[in-house]
């Protein structure tokens, strides 16, 4: 597989951490940068969670560029299940590696114009609030000849929402911004919590990645231990959902899921159904389909992915 370039864009974040790790060990990917951005946890944390998440993965020369400070038009909400750092309850060595001195939108814009040009087009991962790519947009609409498509974390379709009745976190985050990237006319390939449900990290499947995991055995079995959320009443069973992992896992291998076109709508504007995703699966919108929504996950094949790319961080050097 030649080399995909890539730039994950990403609110870390538990789960955002372990998509990160995972991108790290793969070498099928060109990691151009990472996009800090407000969500799980305001810009500041994110942007130093990310710098010492590439130390811990042995990545530190990935640059890091610091996003929107907050989304484009409403308050800032913060995650409820990370911490109050974004990590759990992790301790990292505060971070050598610094922010470069270029935003995320000016990154954003300026390697997806290169990319226009080169013809080496982007694959843009986005694991949280859409902001950065949303006013990267706003201000230079011509990028979106630079991407190869965007695969995002985020949505709720056929299922219910995970923040208010109806929307899922990132994009209840900054709605206006989903729109925005929705509205652009890029290729999207979307992983709701449609897809990200099926694929429950249990305390068995903690034990093998912790067991497997090497250099970063320690850190990433209490990060994993934290996102336990023994959430029997919600998911019916022990464990967390995997969501922003299945990105990496997406790009890498997609085989393991199954895709339906259709035309996404954001709510931007009702109190009740703010950030609620809709798609139109029969066309009822007389609109082109704007995304391929992931409808079903091999969720044994992706824990099996993970395994397998986990146990990389074997044959490191402790970060
Ligand atoms: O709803 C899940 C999403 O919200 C994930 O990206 C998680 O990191 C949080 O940002
Ligand atoms: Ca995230």
């Amino acid at each position: 597989m030649k080399s995909v370039p890539i730039i994950i864009d990403c609110d870390p974040g538990i789960d955002d951490t372990i998509a990160l790790l995972t991108a790290f060990v793969s070498p099928e990917l060109e990691i151009l940068g990472i996009t800090p951005v407000c969500g799980n946890q305001p810009l500041e944390r994110t942007v130093r969670n990310a710098l010492q998440v590439c130390e811990l993965g042995g990545r530190p020369e990935i640059p890091v560029h610091a996003g929107c400070f907050r989304p484009m038009l409403r308050d800032p909400i913060y995650g409820q299940f990370h911490g109050k750092t974004g990590l759990g309850n992790t301790v990292l060595p505060d971070p050598v590696k610094t922010v470069e001195a270029m935003s995320a939108v000016d990154f954003l814009i300026d390697t997806l114009e290169r990319a226009a040009l080169s013809g080496e087009h982007v694959t843009v991962c986005c694991l949280g609030p859409m902001t950065n790519l949303a006013v990267a947009l706003r201000m230079r609409p011509q990028i979106t000849r630079g991407i190869a498509r965007v695969v995002m974390m985020g949505g709720a379709y056929r299922e219910p929402g995970n923040r208010t009745m109806t929307s899922e976190f990132n994009m209840l985050a900054d709605p206006h911004a989903a729109h925005v990237v929705f509205s652009s006319g890029v290729p999207i390939v979307a992983l709701a919590l449609d897809a990200t449900h099926q694929v429950m990290l249990k305390p068995e499947h903690v034990a093998q990645f912790v067991s497997v995991s090497g250099a970063i055995s320690k850190t990433l079995g209490e990060l994993m231990a934290f996102w336990d959320r023994n959430d029997v009443a919600r998911y019916g069973s022990r464990g967390g959902p995997l969501h922003d992992p299945l990105v990496i896992a997406y790009i890498l291998a997609p085989q393991l899921f199954e895709t339906a076109r259709a035309r996404v709508f954001i709510e931007y504007e009702s109190e009740l159904c703010m950030g609620q995703t809709i798609a139109d699966w029969y066309g009822k919108s007389g609109r082109e389909p704007s995304a391929e929504i992931v409808t079903k996950v091999n969720a044994e094949g992706i824990i099996a992915f993970f395994l397998e790319r986990l146990a990389r961080y074997t044959e490191k050097v402790a970060a």
